[in-house]
């Protein structure tokens, strides 16, 4: 969502930037500009692709050393070269590029406009410009420090001044944003892709800091403008992970990574046969006495968390209460000592889930969190990480976040459940073997490509879907529906099996299609009931069944088996056909896979 990149050097100053908005891509966006400094700030913008901003760019002379560039995410104002980001004061002085929301900017509107000060865009951004430029004397850091006491939200802040002619300048609060180090050139950015090209060493701007970036230095402040060291990071990741490598799209790669995510994962944290949490803070004797564990996440994090509520739950018999963030947050949580929270997040900077995270950490609640993103804000604010090691993700669906993070789940529901005598020595090691052959059985699911290519070429053109299932299958369904709806815009409903008959069954005619995911011995009889309920009134059935539930070709007309796992662990399975079929479905209608229409990978803003 939002996606800033800088750049300060001698190199051409418009491709990298062009290059970086075009790594930035995956982020959701729908409009995109850049500010080029030479004897004056140039700046061009325009709504949509960011190929028409190049096209845009062609016919224009614009060449410098120094230059901020911007893809923006609607929120305030409509997505129209206007309200694009960059921003200029009135005076075309000074170039502004913003990612997160001003919360207060209507007041601080009204006071500007009092003192003369003309708006021409919807943006939240805009009073940013002004505000800067009512502050701005000589000195561009004493600047933007009063603009930070006035202004209320979260921002990662980019701010030129044609004064300036060597260095821009930056500042973060609950938005990404990192500082890649150069030799004779610096950078900034909201990730890692839009520098990698140039530079893997980097540093990560924290909330409230400010830098001053020119060619040779990085110079960063504290919130009072104290000069402070900070420590660099080193990309740990090759650049071809963040490039298709010969895939059509990069939710097909980084499906087809899964098992390697997988066997990374999970071989990170088990050794001789037992599972570790290196320098876990929480002591086993605090495992022990927790009473309830909270979690909390959006999106298929959340849906991650639901099969971890259900197998912690089994594993521990600790309550588990799952919320999503944004309902957490506001809802005045019970939260009692020794309670603990996991967060879930693959990018680690999702707006809600650090803002849940605070809350529960100003209760006094011990944060676990769940991230893939290395370094990102939940993960330096939480009290312990277990990092999936997925590597980028690039696509909007996720795929291998989600996977790693069910990883995850299963090892701290297997070591709680160990540590708390839940479940005995034999069990534990016989799960943990399980898990260790995970990658083998992914890789059975992603041979069955074929298959779900001949069914996705069947089904493609429906316009409404329902996945149903019980128990951990319930939980699989709404992950699966989420990927089929993100990325093909079919309208689809996941329904636990047993509610359907109160109010849903309504819409069941003849041909619609329901696909039932069904790997639980105790709840078969119950699932293929409803099935049956549902195709007694028409409806065309596509099945996901493991193995060995061979009858369910009688009333399939169309299903995918799957391997025969310990059932724990098969919401890990029945997502890669989804996954298969979300794509090839998505593909046979011409959607744009990895950035599908009005959604963002990494969800800043509330
Ligand atoms: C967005 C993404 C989803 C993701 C959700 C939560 O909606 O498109 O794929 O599940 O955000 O993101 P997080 O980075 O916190 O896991």
């Amino acid at each position: 969502m939002c996606g800033i990149v800088g750049y300060i050097g001698n190199k051409d100053t418009k491709n990298i930037l062009l290059d970086g908005l075009k790594k930035l891509e995956y982020r959701g966006y729908d409009s995109s500009g850049i500010a080029i400094l030479d004897s004056e700030i140039n700046i061009v913008k325009e709504k949509g692709k960011i190929v028409n901003l190049e096209n845009k760019l062609k016919l224009e002379n614009i060449q410098g050393n120094i230059g901020i560039g911007h893809t923006r995410w609607a929120t305030h104002g409509e997505p129209n070269e206007i309200n694009s980001h960059p921003h200029f004061s009135s005076d075309k002085k000074i170039a502004v590029v913003h990612n997160g929301i001003i919360e207060n900017y209507l007041e601080l509107k009204e006071k500007l406009q009092n003192k003369g000060y003309k708006f021409i865009s919807d943006t939240d951004t805009e009073v940013v410009a002004h505000l800067y430029h009512s502050y701005y004397t000589d000195d561009m850091l004493d600047a933007l420090c009063k603009v930070l006491r006035d202004i209320k939200g979260s921002y990662a802040l980019c701010i030129m001044c044609s004064e300036h002619k060597d260095k821009f300048i930056v500042a973060r609060k609950d938005s990404p944003l990192i500082i890649g180090i150069g030799s004779d050139e610096n950078f900034v950015a909201s990730d890692i892709p839009a520098i990698l090209e140039h530079t893997k060493e980097y540093y990560f701007l924290d909330d409230m800091e400010m830098a001053i970036i020119t060619k040779d230095n990085i110079n960063i402040f504290d919130r009072d403008k104290n000069l402070i060291k900070k420590e660099v990071f080193k990309v740990d990741f090759d650049i071809s992970l963040a490039q298709k490598n010969g895939y059509d799209y990069f939710m097909l790669k980084e499906i087809f990574e899964q098992p390697l995510c997988i066997k990374k994962c999970i071989n990170a944290k088990i050794l001789d046969n037992d599972i570790f949490f290196e320098k876990f803070s929480i002591t086993n004797e605090q495992i022990k006495d927790i009473n309830n564990i909270h979690i909390v996440a959006c999106g298929s994090a959340y849906h991650a968390g639901m099969v971890g509520k259900h197998i912690i739950e089994k594993m521990c018999r600790i309550p588990v209460n799952l919320d999503i963030a944004s309902e957490f947050r506001y809802k005045n949580p019970i939260l009692n000592k020794n309670d603990i929270c996991i967060i879930i997040s693959q990018s680690g900077e999702t707006a809600d889930t650090l803002a849940a995270l605070k809350l529960a950490r100003e209760k006094g609640i011990k944060i676990i969190s769940i991230v893939n993103v290395v370094g990102s804000s939940i993960a330096r604010e939480s009290n312990d990480v277990l990092y999936t090691l997925a590597g980028p993700e690039i696509a909007v669906a996720t795929t291998k976040g989600y996977s790693t993070q069910l990883a995850m789940l299963y090892m701290i529901a297997l070591k709680f459940g160990y540590i708390r005598c839940n479940i005995n020595e034999s069990t534990y090691k016989d799960y943990i073997k399980e898990l260790q052959s995970m990658e083998k059985y992914i890789k059975n699911c992603l041979s069955l490509e074929d298959r779900i290519k001949t069914i996705a070429n069947k089904y493609y053109n429906i316009e409404n879907a329902f996945i149903i299932g019980r128990g951990l299958d319930y939980s699989a369904s709404l992950e699966a529906s989420l990927k089929l709806k993100e990325i093909s815009y079919i309208h689809s409903e996941a329904y636990a099996a047993g509610e359907l008959k109160h109010g849903s069954i309504a819409l069941i005619e003849d041909n619609t299609v329901v696909f039932g995911i069904l790997t639980q011995d105790d709840l078969l009889e119950k699932a293929v009931s409803n099935l049956k309920e549902v195709k007694a009134r028409g409806a065309r059935l596509v099945i996901i069944a493991k193995e060995g539930y061979e009858s369910l070709r009688d009333i399939a007309d169309d299903i995918v088996f799957i391997p025969n796992i310990k059932e724990e662990f098969m919401a890990s399975l029945s997502v890669i056909p989804m996954q298969l079929l979300s794509y090839y479905v998505a593909i046979n209608r011409g959607c744009d896979v990895d950035m599908p229409r009005n959604l963002a990978k990494s969800v800043t803003v509330e």
